[in-house]
């Protein structure tokens, strides 16, 4: 297939590449074969040795190709409570609705109905790959893995562990049964997809408070045994670090809590980080752990303002993360928007500098989520030999009339005077899953609106 038309991809943390006459070509296999920025004659790439019958795919005037988005942090299994939060803080939440809902996911039909829904509307809003915490449930986490299987979403699925100061309903029972929990939902998932293709096993200590030193240590050693990913919450709000350092008197700090058990290590995604010490963002730039930025679920559970600038400039790799339902929304559009939010609040204490540009944050829900995760080699950029992992963005033509209807949202170009960069901006402050025609993982079609081919 070769997709033609514009194309706009992250070069750089800065530098956002905008091509308006573009043409990708991508092989059976779902990779890149080729990428042309000045095509004059479209027809003309069918001479091509092997594209002769080539099927083609044309993005409209008002609109361009940008790769699928990076989800690194969202609970699949509270998307039923996105948005229902009051004024609830972490601790709270996490007893008053978080854990009851959970709980209830030992149920597969409700596991099902959950997850299905879940796994759609994620790529509806072109979150083509995304880090997935399930629950404690061994047979509900495996059906997620199948889910994101069938429907073509790319995935890490995680089991939730947590041994301790959880409620008693909804806890493992010993550190030694939610170790066998956890390596059969590892060998499950690695069943289904050997190669790792689209899904992969995630092992997955909740947070610091919710599991003991020992459980710590034996996840560290399932990681170091089998070399598979790891991801966590940290330092996410101050009642939180209090309680980390009451119940690890001996350790240094929270990212000690995991470092001495052998989990900060460069396949590991800590979410929030948003109250690290100088001394913590060091020893995480020394492990080469990466952080996942959720700028709604800090705002929502009022857990604080993480300094992205000065984790960036610290050399540490940060990606977005929705961190649904803390957070309240599964778009990472909608965090990239944030995310700038956030820096300006930042900005307003500690000055300009601290400041995201639209280029930044379209930066960290792509290239950057694509390096937290380990996939920087595949996706999150349109290079030759990496996965056509893509969305097609169709920009708005708001009828005179107002009334709404299934064009996307922004008020795109009324006078014809917008620059590409007009354009783009307009799209992260305005655009919605009405602006996705059409979602991509490694070249099959896994979402389309009726925009598509229209
Ligand atoms: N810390 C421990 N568990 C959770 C969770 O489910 N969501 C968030 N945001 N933080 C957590
Ligand atoms: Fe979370």
């Amino acid at each position: 297939t070769i997709y033609i038309g514009a194309f706009v991809h992250s070069k750089s943390l800065q530098d956002l590449e905008i091509c308006q006459k573009g043409a990708i070509g991508v092989g059976e296999n779902g990779t890149i074969a080729f990428v042309e920025r000045n095509v004059i004659n479209p027809e003309a790439l069918r001479e091509r040795e092997g594209w002769e019958s080539a099927k083609t795919v044309r993005v409209g005037e008002n609109g361009f190709f940008f790769p699928g988005f990076i989800d690194t942090h969202i609970h699949a299994s509270q998307y039923p409570n996105a948005g229902i939060f009051g004024k609830s803080t972490l601790l709270d939440w996490l007893n008053t609705y978080t854990f009851p809902l959970e709980s209830s996911l030992s149920s597969l039909t409700r596991a099902k109905q959950v997850y299905t829904r879940v796994v759609s509307r994620t790529l509806s809003h072109g979150t083509t790959t995304a880090a997935y915490y399930a629950t404690v449930h061994v047979d509900s986490t495996n059906l997620l893995a199948d889910i994101c299987l069938s429907k073509g979403q790319r995935a890490f699925v995680g089991r939730v562990c947590m041994n301790t100061l959880s409620p008693d309903y909804y806890r493992d029972a010993s550190v030694a049964d939610g170790i066998r929990d956890s390596q059969a939902c590892i060998d499950y998932i690695q069943r289904i997809d050997p190669s790792a293709e689209l899904v992969a096993p995630i092992i997955t200590p909740r947070f610091a408070p919710s599991c003991s030193a020992e459980c710590l240590r034996a996840l560290g050693a399932l990681h170091r045994e089998t070399g598979v990913r790891c991801q966590t919450h940290i330092s996410e709000n101050k009642p939180e670090i209090a309680l980390v350092k009451e119940l690890f008197p001996d350790s240094k700090s929270y990212a000690d809590v995991y470092d001495a058990a052998g989990l900060l290590t460069p396949k590991m995604i800590l979410a929030h980080a948003v109250h690290l010490t100088a001394e913590e963002v060091a020893l995480i730039k020394a492990r080469g752990a990466k952080i996942s930025h959720c700028p709604a679920s800090n705002t929502a559970l009022t857990s604080g303002c993480a300094k992205v600038r000065e984790l960036i400039e610290n050399g540490i790799t940060v990606g977005l993360g929705t961190d649904v339902s803390g957070g309240f929304s599964p778009s990472v559009l909608e965090m990239a928007r944030q995310a700038i939010w956030v820096s300006r609040f930042v900005a307003m204490n500690d000055g300009d500098q601290a400041k995201l540009s639209t280029e930044e944050v379209l930066y960290l829900a792509t290239r950057g989520g694509a390096k937290v995760v380990g996939l920087e080699d595949k996706v999150g950029g349109f290079e030759v030999g990496m996965d056509w992992d893509a969305q097609m963005i169709g920009l708005g033509a708001v009828p005179e009339s107002g009334e709404s209807n299934l064009e996307a949202d922004d008020p795109v170009d009324i006078f014809g005077w917008e620059s590409w960069d007009d354009r783009v901006a307009k799209w992260v402050y305005n655009g919605s899953d009405k602006s996705t025609v059409a979602v991509w993982v490694k070249g099959r079609l896994v979402h389309q609106t009726s925009r598509y081919e229209r």
